[in-house]
């Protein structure tokens, strides 16, 4: 007892000891950089935030347990570097550092956590570190900070705060991690701009080496050292662990006096309890059976948060010791029901690495399904998952598990099978009960256990299926003692198929037994075909498949593992050595923000401080795709707390219509609505959850009308089609398909995209209060549209209006038209109420309203010869337009068709479909990406015919002429299209890795490579203006047209800026895009905007110069400074607009021919894949690209903008997938059901190449436009993949020719690698069944 009381007086003295020290170096810090200043009281929870500018103590009198961390943050703190995202854990955006202080294990633990979950008030004696906390440009910037700007790792920015927070912890944990580590702490962190290989190239140089590679996993490799680099890896700041941010030390002896109680949290509609003790949390839950427990709140958050789920009490179990306990004994592991899934995973992972291989078959297994569960920072948060998000039972790891539950009335365990899941999302655990830990025992050394699961993406993703099997062996025979297989997927619970497990028990390991349980399972495996989530045939394959891996697996006795290293690695041309060494034109250099993006100073709109008075605006969509309205019924929402008004089309002063090239959409439904997401209204409310709920509550009376319908194929039926149609034609295509040794007729099916853009769309509407004039602070590609469209609406000349972009988090198209509207309608908020108003859309509304990329049918007729000559083709492409037409982008897809290839014969006509969807928009690529396509397939099924690689069609159909001629007439050189073709080829090694492939497939039943090679040729256009101004004091101010979204325009600008005036980038600085300053603006779209900018830049910019020549060369000692001066004092203007526009590019539509563009950008790309014929998973392998870009402005931002192009290209290829229930609704709203690329599917090694000697006197330097073209070679993985397809149904002597619409997802893939176990899954009853999802 004296000794227990001696140390409690020791740690006593020690902490405050502690605490003196933590108040001195913060005294002595803040003179150098003012780390550790922001404390945050709240009256019940206290939690520390670290900022690198404040001194303030905040004190949060009423937490809220329905505020979570992020809007905390972001507008209680006002630290706006924390980004939202999606709001439901899914993209990482708001990744922050927590730190804890352990009081089991007496240590503090940092971690990532996802801010748009973390409730405030679980956080209380926790440090909270933000981006802004760790560095600042206005102290210092932190190493991770610096080298992920200066590896160029950021474009728009938007996702930066939360890697950058992800590798900090990382450090914070372990100052020289692995690559593999770097891996696993970027997993959950998404990015839609760079391709993540930057990132990557930052980060790790954070390694000491990559030693300790885990051949599982998918590896980066240092830079290859090239003669010039992208970024000088020699001068980084060091990292240096001791100037790190230390834990608070009142925090900590908070943590060790804590007295025991429970926290009450009362906040306006939900309370929390957040018990001590063990004893009290049975009470509230024998008193409360209902109120659900959390820990991450990773399943009630999204609940409560993006679905409306309301629950008046939620227990907060996570501070109760006993639940947070890990103990290993005899038989094994037994961990607390409140750990977190990181915690479970380092136990393990610790082990395996200790104990013998046989006693942990079972946590290996486990391991390899937590690595791929959701991202490191859910991981943190979650505990142990029995279903997951979307309610399937999570079966993966179930054998011999046991739940210890515990109640009021005492203990039991349940072991983890079929009997523990009542229906879907449910378990037999009974309300009042409360699972206290799990047992997760040791192998037995006969025992051999796997885990399985197939989902959209390789990681960070839901399965379709996921399954848990285990067999005892008699021991040294191979007769089967027991068997138990589960699956999760294939009903509401958990199934054992139990015939299957029963009837093989005493039978040999053998082929016999295998066969005879894919036939047990073709019985006991039911999927019904409306099961939730459709794909009913796949699944059922699924679960015969995984039983056959499961099978070899046993049988082989040891786990597959293949691993690659991956090297990523660019190349590009070196400037001249005569070019000056400040001129940084052709020289990789920084984006111009990248520091302010990596320390989270940089704002989005979104960040800009509230207004006095400010409102917030949510929009009422169409919940039916074809209806009358009858009434709208704000009254009830017009009562909920802080409601203000409700505004529609009768509160439109001016016009209710947005127009674009004479096509009508208007701003709010009138009398009929015409898609589900459709804005009917708007509520206006003082905040944005009150409008968020308020919406909720508006009700409209619709009477539906027909017809509706939504797939390209109905509305050819319906003959709905938009105005006008396109037609090219070359030559006699009827005549030369009579001459053709051969007519192939077919079809491909391309579906759409969402944007996904890192930042939602939204607007701030601030009303000047006089001459009707209104700021709006907005999103925008096209300020100029947007501006006018909100003087159209509120009946106000365009002068009165004036639109501010700083910057976008990502745009790709998806900011042009829908942002205006949402302006306008915001806009009119604000005319109404007087007030300034904000709208910032959520995830699941964004993609719902704004929709994306067209769906497109390709439809064809094609004469070939036996060489694979293509003498005609007919193409008819149809898109999908949906409601209105948008952004039609059928031209741009008509005229890309010949792809670089010389069909003599060529016919393209474009058709876009209307349909009761959402309209679809511009998205990069604009219409080529799906006109490519079909050419492209068009190749391809030619060579499969013609039994010939695909490549060597592609070479002989080509363009080689000097001077060649597009279909249209448009005279080109393919001379560079022909070099990266080649290039291409012979830096892929085309011709050697081919032959390996086709090794590889001869020797590997269920594994199968596909390497495949695309060319390019895509074109761009030029349109732009822009301001300069010289200030007296010599810097320089460049204002454009064009808005900076993470392509580097503002960047360019500058180095054009600084090459014709001299002086160095440091002096000259670009604000932002603003309608009062460049008037008229084209957007910033179709790879066009340095074109147009940078020659505008240049020109206003000669302008200057050419007035200050006379004084340079009279004074030519003089300063630049003093030659400003000068020329003021000379009364000499020292602004000048710019404006460039190239030459008159059109097309006569009527002959179907004519200069549609201004130049031509050229390609090629090989990639290489790997499929599992028996889940339909992908990997890939290696994609090597040359690019021609002219001669590059920027290496370091071309290359940026090819990877990043690629990878979204990827995505739109496999993986991205929206799905549409036959009611028209979108089901994909967000990153949990919507796939984009995350790390991980980044190939193993990627090579980019820039095209050497490429010049392009048609645009600035020499250069080209870029952000688009790259695009489209994310095809070459579909057609590897494809190739690799065909290899495993020649093996079966299936055919080579096969149907496989785009994205070719796991399900594609799977079904289309035909054989015994997809014959055994019966496919849906036909007709009977409404499909769960449509292909539009
Ligand atoms: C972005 C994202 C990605 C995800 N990816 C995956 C994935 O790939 N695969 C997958 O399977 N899952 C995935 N999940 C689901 C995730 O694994 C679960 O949400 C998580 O395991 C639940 O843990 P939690 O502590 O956050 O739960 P909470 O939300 O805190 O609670 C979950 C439920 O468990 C109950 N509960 C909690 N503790 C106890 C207890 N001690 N006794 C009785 N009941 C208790 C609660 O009442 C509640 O009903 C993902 C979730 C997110 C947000
Ligand atoms: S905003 Fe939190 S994870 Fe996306
Ligand atoms: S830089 Fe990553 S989302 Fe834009």
């Amino acid at each position: 007892m004296l000794t227990k009381r001696f140390f409690n007086y020791i740690y006593e003295v020690f902490f405050s000891f502690l605490l003196v020290v933590h108040w001195l170096f913060k005294f002595i810090t803040s003179l150098f950089y003012k780390f550790f200043d922001r404390i945050i009281i709240l009256s019940f929870i206290v939690f520390v935030c670290f900022s690198s500018l404040f001194s303030l103590q905040v004190v949060e009198k009423n937490a809220d347990p329905e505020e979570v961390l992020l809007s905390f943050l972001r507008r209680k703190v006002g630290l706006t570097g924390t980004k939202y995202g999606c709001g439901g854990g899914g993209c990482g955006a708001c990744t922050v550092m927590v730190s804890t202080y352990d009081r089991n294990q007496r240590t503090v633990v940092h971690y990532t956590v996802i801010a748009c979950l973390q409730p405030i008030v679980t956080l209380h004696g926790a440090a909270v570190v933000t981006v802004e906390g760790i560095g600042s440009t206005k102290t210092k910037l932190h190493p991770v900070q610096e080298r992920i700007a200066k590896a160029h790792g950021s474009q728009c920015g938007f996702c930066t705060p939360g890697m950058v927070m992800s590798m900090y912890t990382l450090l914070r944990n372990k100052p020289q991690p692995t690559m593999e580590d770097i891996r696993e702490a970027l997993g959950g962190n998404l990015c839609r701009c760079t391709g993540y290989r930057p990132i990557i190239d930052g980060f790790k140089t954070f390694c000491e080496s990559e030693v300790g590679v885990d051949q599982n996993i998918i590896l980066m490799s240092t830079i290859r050292m090239l003669p010039c680099e992208l970024f000088p890896m020699d001068c980084f700041l060091p990292l240096d662990p001791s100037q790190d941010l230390i834990f608070p030390p009142e925090l900590m002896i908070m943590e060790k006096k804590v007295s025991g109680d429970a926290l009450y949290f009362q906040g306006e509609r939900v309370n929390l309890v957040a018990p001590f003790k063990l004893s009290h949390l049975l009470e509230l839950k024998a008193e409360h059976p209902s109120a659900p427990l959390i820990v991450g709140n990773t399943t009630i958050g999204p609940k409560m948060l993006l679905k409306g789920v309301y629950h008046p009490l939620v227990i907060y179990a996570g501070r109760i010791s006993e639940l947070k306990a890990v103990t290993w004994g005899e038989t094994g592991l037994t961990v607390g029901a409140a750990c977190s899934l990181s915690t479970l995973q380092k136990e393990v992972e610790k082990v395996v690495v200790e104990t013998e291989e046989e006693k942990t078959r079972g946590y290996r297994a486990l391991l390899q399904t937590l690595r791929c569960l959701a991202g490191k920072q859910i991981r943190n948060m979650a505990v142990g998952s029995l279903f997951d998000k979307q309610g399937h039972p999570a079966a993966e790891n179930i054998c011999n598990v046991v739940f210890l539950c515990l109640s009021s009335d005492g203990m039991r365990s349940i072991p983890l099978d079929e009997k523990l899941f009542a229906d879907f999302g449910k378990t037999v655990l009974r309300p009042e009960e409360v699972l206290l830990s799990i047992d997760i025992p040791y192998t037995k050394p006969w025992e051999f256990v796997a885990a399985y699961r197939q989902a959209q993406r390789r990681e960070f993703a839901f399965s379709f299926l996921n399954a848990g099997m285990k067999v005892a062996i008699k021991e040294g025979t191979d007769v089967v003692e027991s068997l138990s297989i589960y699956y999760g997927g294939v009903g509401p619970t958990l199934v054992k198929p139990k015939l299957t497990c029963q009837q093989l028990v005493s039978r040999s390991w053998g082929e016999d037994l295998l066969s005879e349980g894919c036939r047990l399972l073709k019985e006991d495996v039911d999927v019904s075909p409306s099961i939730h989530g459709g794909r009913a045939e796949f699944r059922k394959t699924l679960a015969i498949s995984f039983f056959f891996k499961f099978y070899m697996q046993v049988v082989l006795e040891m786990r597959e593992r293949v691993g690659k290293l991956r090297i990523m690695s660019t190349l590009w041309d070196l400037v001249s050595e005569a070019q000056p060494s400040a001129d940084l034109v052709g020289r990789p250099s920084m984006h111009q923000s990248a520091f302010q993006q990596a320390t989270g100073e940089a704002k989005y709109y979104d960040d800009l401080p509230l207004v006095q008075g400010e409102l917030f605006i949510f929009m009422v969509t169409s919940t039916r795709a074809h209806a009358k309205i009858i009434n709208i019924d704000p009254s009830e929402a017009l009562k909920m707390p802080g409601m203000v008004t409700f505004v529609s089309a009768g509160d439109v002063p001016g016009a209710n219509c947005r127009l674009w090239f004479n096509n009508p959409e208007e701003l709010f439904a009138e009398e009929e609505v015409v898609c589900v997401g459709q804005i009917i209204g708007a509520v206006v409310a003082e905040s944005r959850e009150q409008a968020r709920r308020a919406a909720k509550e508006v009700h409209v009376t619709y009477h539906d009308l027909q017809p509706v319908f939504f797939t390209i194929e109905d509305a050819i039926r319906h003959e709905s089609y938009f105005e006008p149609k396109r037609k090219v034609e070359r030559g006699d295509v009827d005549e030369a398909l009579k001459t053709a040794e051969h007519i192939l007729e077919d079809e491909i099916y391309m579906g759409g995209q969402e944007h996904f853009y890192m930042e939602t769309q939204g607007v701030i509407a601030v009303p000047k209060g006089e001459h009707e004039e209104m700021d709006l602070f907005v999103a925008t590609q096209h300020a100029a549209f947007t501006q006018e469209l909100v003087g159209m609406a509120l009946g106000v000349d365009s002068n009165k209006i004036t639109c501010h972009v700083k910057r976008l988090g990502g745009g790709f198209g998806g900011k042009v038209m829908k942002i205006a509207s949402l302006s306008a309608i915001t806009a009119v908020a604000a005319h109404k109420t007087g007030r300034a108003v904000r709208c910032c859309l959520e995830r699941g509304d964004d993609m719902l309203i704004t929709s994306g990329r067209h769906p497109f049918l390709g439809k064809y007729k094609v004469g070939y010869n036996n060489d694979g000559t293509i003498v005609a083709a007919d193409i008819t492409y149809y898109s999908n337009g949906g409601s209105t037409l948008d952004e039609s982008i059928m031209d741009k897809a008509v005229l890309h068709m010949d792809n670089g290839y010389k069909i003599p014969n060529l016919r393209g006509r474009g058709v876009v479909c209307k349909t009761y969807l959402p309209s679809y928009t511009a998205f990069r690529g604009f219409g080529g990406p799906q006109g490519l396509m079909v050419m492209e397939s068009v190749l391809h099924e030619v060579a499969v015919r013609c039994g010939l690689p695909a490549e060597k069609v592609r070479d002989i159909n080509m363009y080689r002429e000097e001077q060649s001629y597009t279909h249209h007439k448009q005279p080109f050189n393919p001379t560079d299209m022909v070099r990266c073709w080649d290039e291409c080829l012979e830096r892929a090694n085309y011709q050697d890795r081919l032959r390996a492939v086709q090794l590889f497939n001869s020797s590997n039943r269920w594994k199968k490579r596909g390497i495949s090679a695309v060319n390019m040729l895509v074109i761009c256009l030029v349109q732009g203006a822009a301001l300069v101004n010289i200030y007296k004091d010599g810097s320089v101010l460049v204002t454009h047209g064009g808005t900076e979204m993470g392509q580097g325009i503002n960047t360019k600008a500058i180095q054009i800026a600084s090459r014709v005036l001299k002086v160095p980038v440091s002096s000259i600085f670009t604000k932002e895009t603003c309608t009062g300053n460049v008037p008229n603006a084209a957007p910033s779209a179709a790879s066009f905007g340095t074109d147009a900018v940078g020659m505008a830049v240049k020109d206003a910019c000669e302008k200057l110069m050419r007035r200050l020549q006379p004084l340079m060369e009279k004074n030519p000692q003089n300063t630049w400074k003093q030659w400003v001066n000068e020329a003021f004092f000379q009364k000499t203007s020292l602004s000048a607009t710019g404006f460039f526009m190239g030459p008159p590019t059109d097309v006569d539509w009527e002959k179907g021919e004519g200069q549609a563009y201004y130049y031509f950008t050229f390609g090629a790309c090989c990639s290489e894949v790997e499929i599992d014929c028996l889940t339909g998973d992908h990997k890939n392998i290696r994609t090597d690209i040359v690019m021609d870009v002219g001669k590059s402005i920027n290496p370091a931002l071309d290359i940026g903008q090819v990877e990043g192009g690629f990878v979204q290209g990827v995505g739109l290829y496999t993986i991205e997938e929206l799905q549409f229930s036959p009611d028209g609704v979108l089901m994909t709203r967000g990153p949990s059901q919507y796939k984009v690329p995350a790390l991980c599917d980044v190939p193993a090694e990627l090579n980019v190449h820039l095209l050497a000697n490429a010049e392009n006197p048609h645009a600035i330097y020499l250069s080209k436009g870029i952000g688009e073209p790259p695009v489209f070679f994310g095809s070459t993985i579909f057609f590897a993949i494809k190739a690799a397809i065909a290899a495993a149904r020649t093996e079966r002597g299936l055919g080579d020719a096969f149907p496989l619409s785009s994205p070719a997802t796991a399900e594609k893939i799977r079904m289309a690698c035909q054989d015994e176990f997809t014959k055994m899954a019966s496919p849906p009853t036909d007709g009977a069944m409404a499909p769960w999802c449509l292909d539009v």
